[in-house]
């Protein structure tokens, strides 16, 4: 299978990363390679989440190689977003193109460089454009230069709180934001970002200024950042006309593949392709699935989409996935790890959980188990016969 993103007459991934990436390189940024979702040792996140990660120790302070200016193009999980996969904007594995000032320009620089890249670089109209900015608390004011910037550039602009304001989990670096967001609707846009959900956010420009400490208080940074990143696939959606990310070009050797595989209605041909290809990416990156940690966010990822899966057909294997398939995704995430090592870890997978359910049916099937579950059972169930109370809670619902 190819791995090239084209498509025919429209606009690509590949392109719209390269125009971001020239865009700012021209503008003094220099190109980091972007890392793993592993993030690194010391980190409050399980996985990447943001672009930011790899670059705290710099945000903080420390003095990066390759200067002040940054740009980078980097694979994002977010496990927060589980239950809303399968809407038009929800990914769990997605890309983040990301920008980072670290101590030197400001926000208001960073908001008229994000304008202009999407209205004249990559042709969006700036009528579909809405911003938000943090309208201030009783610990910080409101980011009037970012306010200032968005009524000068003609950008329609609502002020919040909680809203615009980021931070990397419970500590560490955090600051307001302003974020861009771009209209979806099928009628010429109306209200604003908090009241009508068809202004979906592509793009997230935070003035990282804080740490946030354990007791919940906010330090100054030795200096202030301004750190950006944008969600790829939900602007090349837009690009490209298409109502959700999955109809985007990255999707396209997915919906083209998995449907003949297995006939699914759209909600659950989204799951399944989200959930497979985040579970190819994770072992990728050197995941293994297990109880704990990482490992169990893979698994709860496998079970979910096999359990969408033998719904209708419990003779349906991820070993009907073609390898190709698995080897693009490899390659589109600059993987170099064997396509056929990532389906043996996920056949293995499947295996255990068939067993399982196999096993909590059998046990299930105990007079004892009838009735109601208490708490005992529960446990017993658990501690015993290895059952986990939701997989239990499952079949039995079923
Ligand atoms: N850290 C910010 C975010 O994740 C901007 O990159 O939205």
């Amino acid at each position: 299978m190819s791995t090239d993103r084209t498509i025919p007459g429209g606009v690509t991934t590949d392109h719209v990363v390269s125009t971001f990436v020239e865009y700012f390189e021209e503008r003094g940024h220099r190109r980091i390679t972007g890392s793993t979702l592993l993030p690194p040792q010391g980190d409050s996140v399980l996985f990447t989440t943001s672009g930011m990660h790899p670059l705290t120790p710099y945000l903080e302070g420390r003095p990066h190689p390759l200067g002040d200016r940054l740009v980078n193009v980097q694979r994002c999980l977010r496990t927060t977003d589980l239950d809303e996969v399968g809407d038009p904007t929800h990914l769990t594995v997605f890309e983040m193109l990301g920008t980072w000032s670290l101590g030197d320009y400001e926000g208001p620089q960073s908001l008229r460089w994000g304008y202009e890249l999407l209205t004249e670089g990559l042709g969006l109209d700036p009528r579909m454009m809405h911003a938000t900015v943090f309208g201030g608390d009783d610990r910080t004011g409101p980011d009037t230069p970012s306010q200032e910037v968005w009524q000068e550039l003609g950008v329609p602009v609502e002020p919040t709180v909680e809203d615009n304001w980021w931070s990397n989990g419970p500590t560490g670096p955090c600051g307001p934001d302003s974020e861009i967001f771009l209209w979806t609707g099928d009628t010429p846009p109306q209200s604003t970002p908090t009241l009508d959900d068809r202004w979906v956010e592509i793009w997230n420009h935070v003035t990282m200024r804080y740490r946030k400490l354990d007791d919940g208080s906010l330090v100054p940074l030795p200096q202030r950042n301004v750190d950006t990143g944008m969600g790829l696939e939900r602007l090349v959606s837009r690009l490209q006309g298409k109502s959700s990310v999955f109809e985007c070009d990255v999707f396209t050797p997915w919906r083209l593949t998995v449907p003949s595989l297995w006939p699914l209605d759209e909600p659950s041909l989204r799951l399944v392709c989200d959930h497979l290809r985040s579970a190819v990416v994770v072992i990728g990156d050197g995941v293994s699935p297990s109880n704990t940690g990482r490992g169990y966010v893979l698994r709860r990822l496998v079970r979910r989409l096999l359990t969408v899966l033998w719904r209708d057909d419990t003779t349906r294997s991820i070993g009907d996935l073609p390898l190709d398939l698995v080897r693009h995704t490899l390659d589109h995430f600059r993987q170099d790890v064997e396509g056929e090592g990532v389906r043996v870890i996920l056949l293995e997978e499947e295996q255990r959980f068939r067993g399982l359910l196999e096993r909590g049916r059998r046990v299930l099937a105990q007079p004892r188990f009838r009735g109601t579950l208490d708490e005992e059972s529960l446990h017993y169930l658990h501690d015993t016969h290895g059952l986990p109370r939701d997989l239990v809670l499952s079949l039995r619902s079923q």
